[in-house]
């Protein structure tokens, strides 16, 4: 398949360049778009052979259930047996934006989109190319993120050539995204609304608007048998890049045994009198990057391509034969975000065989990124 790359220009879209897009996912073919999450695969929602191509060009699991995107509210009532109150309120105060909803399926939605599912996930976008692209299609648009499946989503067009080329009919291009993490799910159809998946509309927001959240315990924990998601599609290692990813965290229990259990000596920069007013002064900061820094250097001498992902505040910390990749500063979560999985498809390019990461604050918009980073891992998570 001969694969179309169209671009449109975010501040200024005009229906004409959207129109064979549209005619393409009317006519059941598949079509890459701009969301202000991450770029998304999109397909008719409520034609089920259209739904199986996504499957295919991902090459995804098919009991993992896609997300249908609507340009108006008016567009949920017919995909959905029933909207809660609480579904209501959040819709209300967040949609069009990074929101995903899980509500009981009508009819109308097949299984073949649900992954068998009897709930659907609905989400509203507020990109300006994927609402007209939704509103020319005059269907709900199937959109799971634009990647192969497992690896990192795509936040530019060109992440989502390399992985979807020859494997759907066009591609437009609109620009980086916004956020660059998919949206917070969740799911309004039990008496408390579960988040099931946290993005930029954070667990702190949702609470201030619909009070109680539950949060799903696979959010920030392993998969384990009495642990099942709720969302099929966070049981699967994902967002991950080819090398091996350790996640480096500082233990906040009051004890170090577990770094003197890593074996050799940790360099403590806080009692380092040279290492004074350099910047991140947090001491379990600087445990982090005394670290990586002595693993880092552990396997570059054994000849590795080694990675290290960090902030603005401590990126020249590092030694200087390892890949650096800086998320940006610690000040701004947004920028962190925004950053990510690019940085991860970065390392892929580059061949890197392990990366160590630094972690960040759970916090806010912090809860998705350390959700993504220890899904990246694995759950490779080394406290010290
Ligand atoms: O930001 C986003 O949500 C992006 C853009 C393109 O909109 N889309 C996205 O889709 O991230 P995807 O397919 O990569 O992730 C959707 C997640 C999966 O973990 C899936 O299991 C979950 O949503 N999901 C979909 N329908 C569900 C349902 N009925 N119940 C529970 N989880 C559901
Ligand atoms: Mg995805």
């Amino acid at each position: 398949m001969e694969t179309e790359i169209v671009a449109v220009d975010k501040e200024n879209v005009r229906d004409e360049d959207l129109l064979e897009a549209a005619h393409i996912i009317r006519k059941g073919g598949l079509v890459a778009f701009p969301t202000e999450t991450v770029y998304g695969l999109g397909a008719n929602a409520l034609d089920e052979e259209a739904a199986k191509k996504i499957y295919e060009a991902k090459g995804r699991p098919s009991d993992n259930p896609l997300i249908a995107h609507i340009a108006q509210c008016s567009e949920l009532e017919p995909l959905v047996s029933e909207i809660p109150e609480a579904g209501r309120r959040l819709m209300e105060a967040y949609w069009p934006g990074p929101l995903t909803l899980v509500f009981p399926k009508s009819d109308r939605v097949p299984y073949g989109t649900t992954g068998g599912l009897d709930t659907v996930a609905v989400r509203m976008p507020s990109d300006p190319v994927a609402r007209a692209l939704i509103r020319l299609a005059e269907v709900p648009v199937a959109a799971p993120s634009a990647n192969t499946s497992g690896r990192p989503s795509p936040t530019e067009a060109g992440h989502v050539y390399e992985d979807m080329n020859g494997r759907v009919d066009m591609i437009l291009d609109g620009g980086p995204v916004g956020i660059g993490l998919e949206s917070t799910i969740v799911d309004v159809t039990g008496p408390v609304p579960m988040l099931l998946r946290p993005g930029a509309i954070t667990l702190e927001m949702l609470r201030e608007t619909v009070g109680d959240v539950e949060v799903d315990p696979a959010v920030s924990g392993p998969v384990t048998l009495d642990r099942k998601p709720k969302a099929p599609g966070m049981k699967y290692r994902h967002y991950a890049p080819a090398a091996e990813l350790i996640l480096v965290e500082a233990d906040e229990s009051g004890d170090n045994d577990s770094r003197e259990s890593e074996g050799g000596k940790v360099r403590d920069r806080q009692q380092d009198p040279q290492e004074k007013g350099k910047g991140n002064q947090n001491p379990a900061g600087d445990r982090v990057v005394s670290a990586i820094t002595r693993k880092a250097l552990e396997d570059l001498e054994k000849g590795m391509e080694v990675g290290i992902l960090c902030a603005d505040e401590t990126r020249d910390f590092y030694p200087r034969g390892a890949v650096i990749r800086s998320l940006g500063t610690r000040s701004r979560e947004e920028t962190i975000a925004h950053n990510l999985f690019k940085a991860l498809r970065e390392f892929d390019d580059l061949k890197v065989d392990r990366i160590y990461s630094e972690s960040f604050s759970r916090e806010r918009l912090g809860q998705a990124i350390m959700n993504r980073l220890t899904k990246a891992a694995g759950y490779h998570v080394l406290k010290v």
